[in-house]
């Protein structure tokens, strides 16, 4: 009897147990799971499941070696993210279903409290750098990326996008207010939140001189329940001081009215680290499919993008996501 010959070379054996075997603990399992919209670090990662540093480090390594989880350095810091499967590898699929059941999981409470706090920890650092800056804000921003770098880019979506003579902004964290006099002409009324009092006064100095009459400026943090909606929210530079940029997302969609739209200025991905001390940023940038998949899940629909490299050679992109006009669903 002729017996088939097997398909299977010995190591891919082996690769396809390493999956199996990092796949097989519950704690690395919830670790995967903490990580579908987010990104931490080991320390980060310690905390929020109450285990020792050596001890998660351990779990990470061998998530890494099955390629469940990719790294991104920062500082002195190594942050990890999940690994997108690549169905057409071997164990891809396996991977694919694997994240499909892992993001079932209902992580337990004090797992997601914990999780609360490391945002919380991360937003107050944001907040501090900000209220330490306001004062030498622009040369600052001036870094990496400042408003005449992307303003045009920014109109020239804007621009395409129809709004009714009603029609009303949020330009969320307008820090010292330079957008605010483009969207005071073309929206029926303003409005500028900042969770920031330095540099909302800078925008408040800013409406004062150039006279606008329309816009109303609001402390608040975006993030906590806010009532407002409006038909175009405008986030310029502000996504990467966010803790939890996909909740964030989730949280902005919610500030839309069916039909609305959504602009997101942000720099791509990066590997500038002194970029977190220098300007207070979470965040070194994002993929483009990752704020894609975050909108999406938000569910908002992608629409046109714009990039803009920069000398310094920083890249910025500029997205538009719409809220589809038959969305009439309280959010
Ligand atoms: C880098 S500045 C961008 C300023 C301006 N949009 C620009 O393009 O120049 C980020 C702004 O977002 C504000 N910000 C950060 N987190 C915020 C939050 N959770 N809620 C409201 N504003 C926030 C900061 O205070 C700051 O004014």
């Amino acid at each position: 009897m002729n017996l088939p010959v097997p398909s299977l070379r010995p190591d891919d054996g082996d690769e396809l147990a390493t999956l199996c075997k990092a796949a097989g603990d519950p704690l690395r399992l919830n670790v995967l799971r903490a990580l579908t919209n987010d990104s931490f670090g080991v320390l980060e990662l310690a905390q929020i499941f109450a285990i020792g540093q050596s001890g998660m480090s351990h779990h990470l390594k061998v998530l890494a070696q099955a390629d469940l989880v990719a790294t991104r350095r920062e500082g002195n810091a190594i942050f990890y993210r999940r690994a997108l499967p690549h169905t057409e590898l071997l164990g891809g699929k396996l991977h694919a279903a694997l994240l499909e059941e892992v993001d079932n999981l209902n992580l337990p409470h004090d797992v997601q409290s914990r999780i609360g706090q490391v945002h919380g920890q991360r937003a107050a650092a944001s907040q501090d750098f900000f209220s330490r800056v306001a004062e030498k804000f622009r040369a600052q921003q001036d870094l990496i990326a400042g408003l005449p770098q992307y303003r045009e880019s920014v109109l020239a979506l804007l621009d395409k996008l129809s709004f009714s003579d009603e029609a009303t902004a949020l330009e969320v964290g307008p820090g010292d207010g330079g957008f605010l006099p483009e969207l005071a002409r073309r929206f029926k009324q303003v409005t500028a939140l900042d969770n920031s009092p330095a540099m909302l006064e800078l925008a408040r100095q800013l409406c004062e001189r150039e006279a606008l009459g329309n816009v109303t400026l609001q402390l608040a943090d975006a993030l906590s329940s806010t009532t407002i909606k409006a038909d175009c929210v405008v986030l310029n530079m502000v996504l990467h001081h966010f803790a939890a940029p996909a909740d964030a997302l989730k949280q902005m969609a919610k500030l839309l009215q069916p039909g609305g739209s959504l602009l997101v200025t942000d720099l791509c991905s990066h590997n500038q680290n002194w970029a977190r001390e220098a300007c207070g940023d979470l965040w070194l940038g994002f993929e483009q499919d990752d704020l894609a998949r975050w909108a999406t899940a938000a569910g908002l629909v992608p629409g046109e993008s714009l990039y803009v490299g920069l000398r310094n050679g920083f890249q910025i992109q500029v997205r538009h996501f719409q809220r589809p006009a038959g969305d009439t669903h309280h959010r």
